[in-house]
């Protein structure tokens, strides 16, 4: 298969790999395979206790640092002022270097976004980071962000795939001007069995798992599905190459609903349409 080229959205690299819960041997083998593939972007986080393993495949991976994307995200438990740096500090040691993107994983409980959204901002300022962006970030709060640091967010990473309708957060971003990135775009498997992706893949003569993450790419929206298997890692690239009719799009859309998360996160649960 030839390396394929990823586009960037945002500078972002459209297709990334997920990491968790991938560790030890399992991590880097099936980061440097990925890379091996024509990944570039990686995403991983404080909490999946793999950084030093993300850092490891890079670093032996044979690509240069500067054409690999690496998101990271600052635990939830690291948010406030006596750890968010020193946290960032291990995670830049675990990964060999500065990532290019850094992000509030969770938004903190108590609702200190501010306070949280500055120590992140410092982080930029420092050059820990190349980038600073948000995750799980609610629309209400996404606005927080873009009034607090302006347009030096770079994303949110939400969880988004055609069964959950993320119709009003995708709104909100595409109005403050920056992307989502989509984390579990496959809901881990459970999208496969809409039937107006089944209908598309049989018509395209492709995989389900190409529909839909062509179906969010196609939107402007950044897919990072986790896989430690070649040939689903090289299924989901193909979906680059894959382009959907406007009524592929509309029917595959269709089965989302605002129930239909595959995580529902701890205190965020109930708050997510704020
Ligand atoms: N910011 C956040 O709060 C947050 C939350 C959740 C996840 N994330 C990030 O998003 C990444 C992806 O999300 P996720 O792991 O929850 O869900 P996902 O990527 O939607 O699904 C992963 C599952 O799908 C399977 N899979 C992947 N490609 C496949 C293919 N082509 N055919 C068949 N099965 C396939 C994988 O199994 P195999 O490995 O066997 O292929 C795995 O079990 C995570 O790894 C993490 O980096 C972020």
């Amino acid at each position: 298969m030839p390396t394929p080229t990823i586009p960037l959205i945002n500078g972002i690299p459209a297709l990334g790999l997920g990491t968790y819960p991938l560790s030890s041997a399992t991590c880097i083998d099936t980061i440097r395979m990925a890379i091996g593939l024509g990944y570039r972007h990686i995403d991983t986080a404080q909490m999946y206790g793999n950084e030093r393993e993300v850092g490891e495949a890079i670093a032996a991976c044979g690509v240069a640092r500067d054409q690999l994307f690496i998101t990271t995200k600052v635990d939830p438990s690291n948010l406030g002022q006596a750890r968010f740096a020193e946290s960032v500090k291990r995670s830049v040691d675990a990964l060999g270097g500065s990532p290019d993107l850094l992000l509030i994983h969770w938004p903190p409980p108590d609702a200190e976004i501010d306070a949280a959204l500055d120590l992140l901002a410092a982080e930029l300022q420092a050059g820990r980071t190349r980038r600073i962006g948000v995750s799980n970030f609610t629309p209400r709060m996404l606005r927080q962000a873009v009034n607090r640091l302006g347009k030096v967010i770079a994303c949110n990473q939400v969880e988004f795939h055609p069964l959950l309708d993320q119709t009003a957060l995708k709104a909100t971003a595409d109005e403050l001007g920056l992307p989502l990135v989509a984390y579990s775009p496959i809901a881990r498997g459970k999208t496969f069995a809409i039937p107006a992706v089944q209908a598309a893949a049989a018509r395209h003569g492709c995989s389900a798992n190409e529909v839909v993450l062509r179906w969010i790419i196609q939107q402007g929206v950044v897919a990072i599905p986790k896989t430690d298997k070649r040939a689903h890692a090289e299924s989901n690239l193909r979906a680059l190459s894959l382009e959907l009719s406007a009524d592929e799009m509309s029917a595959t859309a269709s089965s989302a609903t605002r129930s239909g998360r595959t995580i529902n996160g701890s205190w965020m649960a109930g708050r997510w349409d704020d």
